[in-house]
C-alpha cells in the first residue's frame, strides 16, 4: 500500500508523514518548497523523513501538469492533499496564489492520481470556510460564509470534492482543520511566531489586543485522527469533517499565559486585522463518533509540549 502526501514539507504534512512511516506504511511525499514562509524549516522536516526507507520525496509543484507527471505511475491506494498556500491575511494580498495553488492545484492531483487502486482522498479544508458565524460551536451543517480569499478557495476544493466524488472511483474525505499547533509549527501562526519574537527579542504585534477566539487544536489529534482514516469505513462518497479540539480558547489569556513565563516579552497592540474572524469553536462531536476519539488534549498540556520542543530543537535558527 502507498500513501501520497502533498504538501509533505509543510507542517500538518510532514507531521502526519512521520506517523505513518513509523507504522511502517510507505509514504510518497512531493512538495515544491515554497517560499511563504522559511524553506529551512520545510528542508529540515524533509530531512528528518528521509532517514527513514518507508519515504520518498519528489519536489513537485502542484501547478504544473508537467512536474506531477513525476508520480503518474505510482499506484495509490490513499491520498492525503495537504499541499496549498495557507494564511488568511496573506490572501488579501496576494489572491490569485491562492486560485492558482489551492484551486487549480486541486484539480490538478485529484485527476493525476485518478487510478483504479486510489480508495480514498483525504484533503485539507479549513474552519476559514464558516467566516463569521453566530452560533457556537460551530457544526458542519452551519452555512458557509468565508471572509477572505483562502476560505474562498477550501469552499471551492469542497464543492470540487463533491462534483468528483460522483465522477471518480474513490471517496472524498474533506478536513476542515481548526487553527493546528505543536511540534514543528509554522512560524507565520500565533504560537510560534510568539516564542520566536520572545526567543529573538524581537517586538510581537498583537491584533485587536488579542480579543480574539481560536479553537486550538494539537497537531497530535490531527495526525491521529488521520491515521485512523486508513480504516475508517463509510458508504458516502463525500463526506466531510471538522478537525478541532471543540475548545475556545481566547488569544488575550493565551498571550498572558505564554508572557508570564518570560516577563521581559516586548507586545505592541496593533488593530484588528480584516482578514481575521472573531471566533472559531467547532463542534467536533460527527469526528469523535465516526473516528472513535476518546479526547483531545487540553490547550495547557498542548503548550506545554510545544514550548519544551520549541527550546530542544533550537527551530529558532530556522525561522
Ligand atoms: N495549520 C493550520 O492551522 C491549518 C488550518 C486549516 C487548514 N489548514 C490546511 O491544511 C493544509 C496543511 O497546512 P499546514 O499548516 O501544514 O501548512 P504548510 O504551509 O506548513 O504546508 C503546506 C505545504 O504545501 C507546500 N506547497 C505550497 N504550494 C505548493 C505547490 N504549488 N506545490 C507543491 N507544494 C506546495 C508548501 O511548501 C508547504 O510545505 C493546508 O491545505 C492548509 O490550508 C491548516
Amino acid at each position: 500500500m502507498k500513501v501520497l502526501i502533498t504538501g509533505v514539507a509543510g507542517f500538518i504534512g510532514f507531521s502526519c508523514a512521520n506517523k505513518f512511516i513509523n507504522k511502517n506504511i510507505q509514504v510518497v511525499g512531493i512538495d515544491n518548497f515554497d517560499s511563504y514562509y522559511s524553506t529551512r524549516l520545510k528542508k529540515k522536516r524533509v530531512q528528518i523523513l528521509k532517514k527513514n526507507k518507508n519515504f520518498k520525496f519528489y519536489k513537485v509543484d502542484i501547478r504544473s501538469k508537467r512536474e506531477l507527471n513525476k508520480i503518474k505511475k505510482i499506484d495509490f491506494s490513499y491520498v492525503f492533499h495537504f499541499a496549498a498556500q495557507p494564511g488568511v491575511r496573506y490572501s488579501l494580498i496576494n489572491p490569485k496564489k491562492y486560485f492558482d495553488t489551492n484551486v487549480e492545484g486541486f484539480m490538478n492531483v485529484a485527476e493525476i492520481v485518478n487510478k483504479k487502486k486510489l480508495k480514498k482522498f483525504m484533503y485539507a479544508s479549513s474552519s476559514s470556510v464558516y467566516g463569521e458565524q453566530k452560533k457556537f460551536p460551530t457544526s458542519e451543517h452551519a452555512k458557509l460564509n468565508s471572509k477572505n480569499p483562502y476560505g474562498l478557495s477550501k469552499i471551492i476544493n469542497e464543492k470540487l470534492g463533491q462534483v468528483y466524488s460522483q465522477e471518480f472511483n474513490f471517496q472524498f474525505i474533506g478536513l476542515r482543520f481548526f487553527t493546528v499547533y505543536g511540534e514543528w509549527g509554522r512560524p507565520d501562526m500565533f504560537i510560534i511566531k510568539l516564542l520566536n519574537s520572545i526567543r529573538k527579542r524581537k517586538i510581537f504585534y498583537l491584533n485587536n489586543d488579542g480579543n480574539h477566539y481560536r479553537d486550538f487544536t494539537y497537531i497530535k489529534d490531527i495526525t491521529k485522527a488521520c491515521y485512523s482514516l486508513f480504516k475508517y469505513k463509510t458508504k458516502q462518497k463525500h463526506i466531510i469533517f471538522n478537525i478541532c479540539a471543540g475548545q475556545k480558547v481566547n488569544i488575550k489569556k493565551l498571550t498572558s499565559s505564554i508572557i508570564k513565563k518570560y516577563p521581559n516579552t516586548k507586545i505592541k497592540k496593533i488593530p484588528a486585522n480584516r482578514a481575521d474572524v472573531y471566533q472559531t469553536f467547532g463542534n467536533n462531536k460527527k469526528i469523535v463518533k465516526e473516528l472513535k476519539i476518546r479526547k483531545f488534549t487540553k490547550i495547557d498540556q498542548g503548550l506545554k509540549k510545544t514550548i519544551n520542543w520549541f527550546k530542544i530543537s533550537k527551530v529558532y535558527k530556522l525561522i
